[in-house]
């Protein structure tokens, strides 16, 4: 059986790649910074490994013997998330400490989470930090797969109580689209380019939605009696530099989600679920 190693496996896309390998035959240990946080996979697998990615001494030799290492380690993209690392330390510095070591310890195989349009939106400290890393994969000499998801479905979740609370809003005109994937796709596709040499692959879900699209179909699914106001991006694009002098985390969430909502974010249509199916799992 191939060992794998996974990092981020208690995320969102995590927790369906570590599913995924175990269906698919893999031998998988996970790496979560806390017992835990390891527990929430007891289902799937009791081999762990404890470690603070962002200390490098604890990812000393933690490759050594895993023949696959995927990684689907980020910081999150939740308003909720207040932990004080940036997109930088995390997507890009702690990624780059676990490359070292998979190389070190010879390793013949990456897998990484990345996002679609990471390379065009250099300025934005998420994208810089997935195309940074990215691009430090692929002059790694280690065999890779770059993943490139539009959104996940998941990325959605925040807006359900807002929506609950009538706080739902769109931003601009929310007519630019764009085609989120469910994680349980997206899981499958890292896991079967494990068998793939240094692929790079832009994945998208089956539907094109607008952004007003998505927005309209979480608030009626939570209580369609309520509106959905619209914000102008200016209003948003004159408070960011006030955002950035005092939370530079929070400065680069938001001009984030400002930039992707004011283009069309369209990958190649490989998943399967429909976003409607998935809202209305959740809210049940
Ligand atoms: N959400 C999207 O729409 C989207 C779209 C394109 C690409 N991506 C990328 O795909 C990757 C996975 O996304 P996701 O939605 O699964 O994210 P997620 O749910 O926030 O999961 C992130 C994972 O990274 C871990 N992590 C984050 N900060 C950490 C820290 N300081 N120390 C240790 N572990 C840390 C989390 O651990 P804990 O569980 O302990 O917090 C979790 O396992 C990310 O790189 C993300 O940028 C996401």
């Amino acid at each position: 059986m191939t060992k794998v190693l996974l990092f981020g496996a208690t995320g969102n896309v995590g927790k369906k790649i570590a599913a995924e390998l175990t269906a698919q035959g893999y031998d998988i240990t996970i790496v979560a910074r806390s017992k835990e946080k390891a527990g929430e996979l007891a289902a799937i697998t009791a081999n762990f490994k404890i470690a603070d990615v962002t200390r490098p001494k604890q990812l000393h030799d933690i490759c050594r013997g895993f023949e696959v290492i995927v990684s689907a380690l980020g910081k999150s993209v939740s308003i909720n998330d207040k932990s004080k690392p940036s997109f930088h330390d995390i997507n890009f510095t702690a990624n780059a400490n676990i490359l070292m070591d998979a190389k070190k310890n010879v390793v013949r195989k990456f897998v990484y989470v990345s996002a679609l349009h990471s390379e065009k939106y250099t300025h934005l400290g998420y994208f810089n930090a997935h195309h940074s890393f990215s691009q430090k994969l692929k002059q790694s000499g280690i065999n890779y797969s770059i993943i490139k998801p539009a959104a996940v479905y998941s990325a959605f979740a925040d807006l359900i109580p807002m929506a609950r609370e009538g706080k739902l809003v769109t931003i601009g005109k929310g007519d630019k689209k764009t085609n989120p994937i469910y994680e349980g796709d997206l899981a499958k596709i890292c896991v079967d380019s494990i068998k793939e040499y240094n692929a790079i692959v832009e994945a998208g879900g089956k539907h094109i939605y607008t952004r007003q699209q998505i927005n309209d179909i979480i608030q009626q699914a939570v209580n369609p009696a309520l509106k959905i106001k619209n914000v102008p991006v200016g209003s948003i694009k004159f408070m960011l530099p006030f955002i950035k002098i005092f939370n530079s985390n929070k400065y680069d969430k938001y001009a984030f989600f400002t930039e992707v909502t004011q283009h069309h974010t369209i990958a190649p249509m490989l998943g399967e679920m429909k976003l409607e199916d998935y809202i209305k799992a959740r809210v049940r």
